[in-house]
């Protein structure tokens, strides 16, 4: 893995993953405060931007898996391939589930000013779902799958800390540091 390669992974990490954090954080501040079209038109308008840019982040990962130099046993090796590869999955899941909740839920789609599905409007004028069973379904997922990515995200950090400061190897740095 050459230099340019390792660069552009690092990148690619703290790039999609302060996106991510910042996703994250919209999504649940958003849902526990009162009703807030501003809040929601911001993490759509976001969402739809990385929908259409994760694939690079994916695919990028998976043909370039991080090496580090740092040696793991057999079990901690173990947990670092599944927890990746879950990270990963939910890079994929979770802007796909968001989107097709949105898309059934009469609400519209929108990056900003820009419609991609239009409201759905009844004769009373009410906002109503394209597909109710769609749009239950995937909100649902889309929730399910956020506590998921938390919990990960925080069991990575964690991880992450722990080499850095109890371990005091490499794990944080190598990420963090862009070499010339
Ligand atoms: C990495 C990408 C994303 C992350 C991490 C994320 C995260 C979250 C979280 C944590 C919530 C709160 C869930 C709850 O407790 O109800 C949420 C809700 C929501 N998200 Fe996302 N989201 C992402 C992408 C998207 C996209 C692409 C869309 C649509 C364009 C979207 C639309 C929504 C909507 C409409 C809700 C509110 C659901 C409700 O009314 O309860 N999200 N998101
Ligand atoms: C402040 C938060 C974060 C820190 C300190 C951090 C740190 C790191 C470090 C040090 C590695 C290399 C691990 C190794 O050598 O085995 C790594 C890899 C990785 N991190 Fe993070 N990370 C953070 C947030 C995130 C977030 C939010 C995601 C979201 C998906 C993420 C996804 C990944 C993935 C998938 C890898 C494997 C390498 C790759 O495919 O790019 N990280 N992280």
């Amino acid at each position: 893995m050459g230099r340019n390669t390792k660069n552009t992974t690092r990148a690619l990490h703290w790039g999609f993953g302060g996106f991510v954090l910042v996703m994250l954080s919209l999504g649940y501040y958003m849902t526990n405060t009162p009703y807030s079209d501003g809040l929601y038109t911001w993490h759509k308008s976001l969402g739809v931007i990385l929908s259409a840019t994760i694939g690079i982040r994916i695919y990028w990962s998976i043909r370039h898996p991080w090496q580090s130099s740092t040696s793991l046993g057999k079990i901690e090796s173990w947990a670092r391939k599944v927890t990746h590869r879950l990270l990963v999955f939910l890079l994929f899941a979770m802007p796909a589930s968001g989107l097709t909740s949105s898309a059934f839920s009469g609400w519209s789609v929108h990056v900003f000013n820009f419609t991609i599905v239009p409201k759905n409007l009844n004769a009373e004028g009410e906002v109503e779902a394209f597909s109710v069973t769609i749009y239950e379904a995937a909100k649902l997922t889309h929730e399910v799958l956020g506590y998921l990515f938390s919990t990960l995200i925080l069991l990575h950090v964690a991880a992450v800390l722990k080499h850095h400061f109890l371990n005091k190897d490499q794990t944080l740095l190598e990420m963090l540091k862009f070499k010339k």
